[in-house]
């Protein structure tokens, strides 16, 4: 369960403050599956960045279950980003000259013992984004298309509650961008407790979602 209240994010920058979010209040249940949309610049990013405590809030109250993320210490925080959230983002962000395993296991890289107890996992994922043939190859000879899919099975290698999708489908084209969202939604669906929340621009990624929140200049005008 998240909820955000009154939440804002001000960055300063060469003396000029951006308001970026603007009192956002809302809250987002277990299991939930929620698109985010508005217009370039209304906060989408921001808000996702702090729901994954990449950043932190200016001013109001971010909780996720019983925890106050601003009240985190940094290694807290790092603690919470690696076991609670699975983050997919527009540019993918692989490390291309490692492989489809490595990674998918990359969350894990410093973390020997936990990376040996999950290669099980990070094959079936592999397996289940459907790159099994690709698993040993660099990750960056693949297609845009697939390697969305490899960022997919790494979001979910550590089996988090929550999963932030920022424009997943935004580098691909139709057809790839529709086998991924068939993708992160099959994958939500075999965890009913995961929440799921996508920032798109694309109405008809947003239409396929139960719930749509709806940005504009750093508020949110309808959930
Ligand atoms: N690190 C930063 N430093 C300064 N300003 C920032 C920073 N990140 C975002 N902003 C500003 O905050 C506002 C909101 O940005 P944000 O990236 O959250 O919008 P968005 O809704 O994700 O837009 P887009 O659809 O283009 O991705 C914008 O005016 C942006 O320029
Ligand atoms: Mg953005």
């Amino acid at each position: 369960m998240i909820t955000a209240e009154d939440l804002r994010k001000s960055y300063r920058q060469n003396g000029v403050e951006t308001h970026a979010l603007q009192g956002v209040t809302f809250s987002v249940a277990r299991g939930e599956r929620v698109a985010i949309t508005g217009p370039s610049g209304s906060g989408k990013s921001t808000l996702l960045a702090l729901l994954g405590a990449l950043d932190r809030p200016s001013a109001g109250v971010l909780r996720v279950g019983d925890m106050e993320l601003s009240s985190l210490n940094p290694a807290q925080r790092a603690r919470y980003r690696f076991e609670a959230v699975g983050f997919v983002f527009q540019e993918f962000h692989l490390l291309g000259h490692l492989t489809v395993l490595e990674n998918v296991l990359s969350p894990f890289l410093g973390r020997r013992l936990e990376r040996a107890r999950h290669q099980d996992r990070a094959m079936e994922l592999i397996q289940a984004v459907g790159l099994v043939e690709a698993a040993a190859r660099p990750a960056g000879v693949l297609s845009g298309g697939e390697k969305q899919r490899v960022a997919i099975a790494r979001a979910l290698v550590n089996d988090p509650e929550i999963v932030l999708c920022d424009e997943p489908t935004g580098n691909l084209d139709t057809r790839s961008g529709s086998a991924v969202m068939d993708l992160i939604e099959s994958l939500a669906e075999a965890d009913k407790e995961k929440i799921l929340i996508v920032v798109t621009h694309d109405p008809s990624v947003a239409a396929r979602f139960p719930r749509r929140v709806q940005m504009l200049d750093g508020q949110v005008v309808s959930s």
